[in-house]
């Protein structure tokens, strides 16, 4: 550990100094960062709960994780508070936070489009006209408002402290930073600043960001509003009008994150509880999970079938979730957008008469052609996610993001901050896709003050009322299928958390038609076989970087994945009298 994080420790030890402790337990952490894997450690040692440790966290990946980290994107939190009641009537305890980028006041559907009505490629992606309204701070502020047992500017110190004092950069920093300086090269016509902060980053360097800090420094003492209204709103506000930008000082002082129903699915004697538009993930995880339990018996006759062949179970698993996937992405391109401005058939599109409707045109054994799935009657990726759960059994998923690595490339001078590229995530035209490949339509169009629809995917599963799995992961479209195959390794193939986040995920999303996304390591035979049956492959380097918290029979597990640079603890803690 690092001097300057042991000395960031011990102001955190010092503040709570004083506190009696009554009894040991254990919680833990899975976190995208090895300082806010130590942070969140740290606060739940120091008597904080999850929503405690998800704020200090959040706040150190904005400095320590500039490309993803934020206080200039948005996010999504679930939360499962059983010992965080107030006088509120709620039996599950379960909640789930929206603070999702919103479309500034001035964006309208076409705004991307030119003359001809054709997409003007990278507007929505790299650049001042990139940005929805940022909602992570807000979001921040209300998760803690609402259940945060220490003080505000507690939780924000080691933030503060890290952009002050630096960090030190990791290869991944330095070399995503140096590949995202190159990719925005003659992609915006206003002129980019990211450069000026970011590029030149070398591993190993103490990295400081004083302009951070004080913006840091800021909100800590005066608020959620002063990043609204205050000194940081104009700056950003002043950014923005420089260069024709769209968000207006009237866009940051209205913007207001949402407490909604999360998605609530049974399965198999659990509940998974994940995130309800604008994002499309716990709607399509739970199709997911209830079409394979639909279809279980004839997949493991298949399996079985595929043994006595010699064919690799692994192929017959890839073709069958990639058939399972395609049905779900046509209903998400079709029916889910942000709820407040349509109408999303929640219920219907996770009940299991539409679901059997569904899996009865699942091939099999061969592939369904694409062009003919149209949603059922009655529909590098750069963020980061964290799973917290603490002594009491209280829980925190936390997905949140600037879209791109990097977000729009844009940072507000004299803020320190980078801006998202959120509205990338809108449908620009209908069926013209976006960065990840996914396309939308009506439902999903650009509307004044309307949130972009996400495939962020905070998950929790609780069994008897208890936290099974703290789940979640970045990547983009890939995420709902990365959280799905998670669930499954746990539960249905019995793997450990390590196991359960380093298996080889394969992903499928409708469009490319027959194209399946595969982590590296999965095996030649695995590959070929696919091939055979008429797949095309694509090597995905950095399908999802999964933090998942694991409590079964087996005791406590927390596990990052391999892929990532993430860090996981489970400790024991001491409860506050
Ligand atoms: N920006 C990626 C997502 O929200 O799905």
């Amino acid at each position: 550990m690092n001097k300057k994080l042991v000395s960031i420790m011990t102001l955190l030890l010092s503040l709570n100094a004083g506190l009696a402790w009554s009894k040991t337990d254990k919680a833990a952490v899975a976190m995208p960062d090895i300082y806010s894997a130590d942070i969140a450690k740290q606060v739940l040692k120091n008597g904080g709960n999850a929503v405690d440790a998800a704020v200090a966290s959040a706040f150190v990946l904005a400095v320590t994780y500039p490309e993803a980290g934020n206080l200039g994107g948005g996010g999504f939190m679930t939360l499962y508070t059983p010992n965080l009641q107030t006088s509120e009537k709620d039996t599950l305890a379960v909640h789930f936070l929206d603070y999702r980028e919103k479309a500034p006041k001035a964006a309208h559907r076409d705004m991307y489009l030119d003359d001809k009505k054709e997409v003007i490629p990278y507007r929505s992606l790299v650049g001042y006209q990139a940005s929805g309204v940022p909602g992570t701070v807000m979001g921040l502020w209300q998760a803690h408002q609402r259940f945060g047992s220490m003080s505000w500017q507690t939780l924000l110190q080691p933030a503060i402290q890290f952009a002050e004092q630096g960090f030190e950069v990791s290869d991944q920093l330095e070399n995503r930073a140096k590949w995202f300086s190159k990719w925005i090269v003659n992609k915006s016509s206003e002129p980019l600043n990211f450069t000026e902060y970011f590029s030149g980053l070398k591993t190993g360097q103490v990295f400081k960001q004083p302009e951070l800090a004080n913006t840091l420094k800021r909100i800590s003492t005066l608020g959620a509003q002063e990043f609204y209204t205050g000194k940081t709103a104009k700056l950003l506000v002043n950014k923005m009008q420089q260069n024709n930008g769209l968000i207006t000082l009237d866009d940051l002082a209205s913007y207001q994150a949402k407490w909604r129903d999360p998605i609530v699915g049974e399965w198999k004697g659990r509940k998974v509880v994940s995130a309800p538009p604008p994002s499309s993930g716990g709607i399509a995880i739970v199709q997911l999970l209830k079409m394979k339990e639909l279809l279980s018996e004839s997949f493991t006759a298949e399996l079985v079938k595929a043994k006595h062949s010699g064919i690799p179970e692994q192929a017959v698993k890839a073709h069958f979730y990639a058939e399972l996937e395609k049905r779900v992405y046509a209903d998400r391109a079709h029916y889910l957008g942000d709820s407040d401005f349509i109408e999303v058939p929640v219920a219907q599109l996770i009940s299991n008469d539409y679901l059997q409707q569904r899996v009865s045109q699942v091939l099999l054994d061969e592939i369904s052609d694409s062009e003919k799935i149209q949603p059922g009657k009655i529909e590098s990726p750069e963020t980061t996610h964290f799973s917290i759960l603490d002594a009491q059994g209280n829980a925190v998923s936390n997905t949140y993001t600037l879209n791109m690595p990097f977000g729009s490339g844009v940072v507000i001078d004299g803020a320190g901050f980078l801006m998202n590229d959120e509205m990338d995530d809108f449908s620009t035209k209908p069926g013209v896709a976006n960065v990840f490949g996914v396309v939308g339509g009506k439902a999903n169009e650009i509307a004044a003050e309307k949130r972009m629809l996400s495939s962020m995917s905070p998950t929790i599963v609780l069994k008897d009322n208890q936290v099974e799995m703290v789940v979640g992961t970045p990547g983009g479209s890939t995420i709902i299928t990365s959280v799905f195959q998670t669930i499954v390794n746990v539960v249905e193939e019995g793997m450990n958390a390590q196991q359960a986040v380093d298996a080889p995920r394969v992903h499928h999303q409708l469009l490319p038609k027959d194209q399946i996304a595969y982590n590296p390591e999965l095996p030649g035979l695995v590959k070929d076989e696919l091939q055979s049956m008429g797949y095309t492959l694509k090597k995905n380097n950095y399908m999802g970087d999964v933090q998942l918290i694991l409590k079964n029979e087996n005791g406590w597990q927390a596990a990052s994945d391999k892929r990532g640079e993430g860090v996981s603890y489970v400790f024991d803690t001491e409860l506050v009298k």
